[in-house]
């Protein structure tokens, strides 16, 4: 019913060149996923990145995008740039950018209607910090994110929306989270968008994915959960053989 999505998020890594190899070793590999499958790229790879990919399945998205359509924002990057390039999907609201660059709820939900409302599919995250783990506020927070990450964000847009469940203790350090535990916080995001918007929106059409560590020896074990419709993947993502054989998972 939910269409898995696999969807690598390359982070600060691989520039021009090495994007067209990875391409060119991924598409043959994944050309037969019955799931979307995306790869996010930094911004100087995105032309090279969405020219390699024509003719395949392999969709691409940007890592972040500015809320503003234009004007004094150095360093940014607008929606309509990003659409300009044949970008399809922006990840926003990323643990590191929360983290490093002072992203938050308010903002991660100005970039997330910026780039609806340009015709981008958002792949919004959340997650937890082990510190709230610990303190037993895990639902609290991704309750919280989902909400103020939504508001505003009308029932029609839902089917363009994909939420990353992302625990900020499990990114990069081969600290998965259990099936278990990422199919529990899973459910609690889901009820919770089934409270902003309805039970069928809710079980029908929003799309969770896991991240955190996911990677080939664990991705069927996690994607055989039942609220789990798929995975943001970073380090995984950097090699083909690894990210073709999660993508494979994402059934
Ligand atoms: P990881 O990163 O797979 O390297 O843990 C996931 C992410 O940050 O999206």
């Amino acid at each position: 019913m939910r269409k898995p999505i696999i969807a690598g998020n390359w982070k600060m890594n691989n520039n021009v060149a090495a994007t067209k190899a990875l391409v060119a070793d991924l598409a043959p590999l994944v050309k037969d996923a019955t799931c979307d499958v995306v790869i996010c790229t930094p911004y100087t790879s995105l032309a090279a990145a969405v020219e390699a990919t024509k003719g395949t399945n392999i969709k691409v998205g940007a890592e972040n995008v500015h809320w503003a359509e234009k004007g004094a924002f150095t360093g940014e990057i607008s929606a309509d740039m990003l659409v300009e390039l044949g970008v399809e999907y922006v990840i926003v609201g990323h643990s590191e950018r929360r983290q490093y660059f002072g992203e938050t709820d308010a903002t991660v939900n100005a970039r997330t209607k910026a780039a609806l409302a340009k015709g981008l599919k958002v792949i919004l995250c959340v997650g937890e910090t082990l510190e709230e783990r610990e303190a037993g506020i895990t639902a609290e927070v991704v309750r919280r994110q989902t909400k103020v990450g939504f508001a505003g964000i009308p029932a029609s847009e839902l089917d363009n929306v994909v939420i990353a469940y992302e625990p900020v203790w499990a990114i990069g350090t081969g600290k998965t989270a259990t099936a278990q535990e990422a199919n529990d916080t899973i459910k609690v995001i889901r009820d919770c968008m089934a409270e902003l918007y309805c039970d069928k929106c809710a079980e029908e059409r929003v799309r969770i994915q896991y991240g955190g560590s996911m990677n080939a020896k664990n991705a069927e074990e996690l994607m055989a959960q039942p609220q789990i419709d798929g995975g943001l993947i970073g380090g995984a993502s950097l090699k083909a053989v690894d990210f073709s054989i999660v993508v494979a998972a994402g059934k």
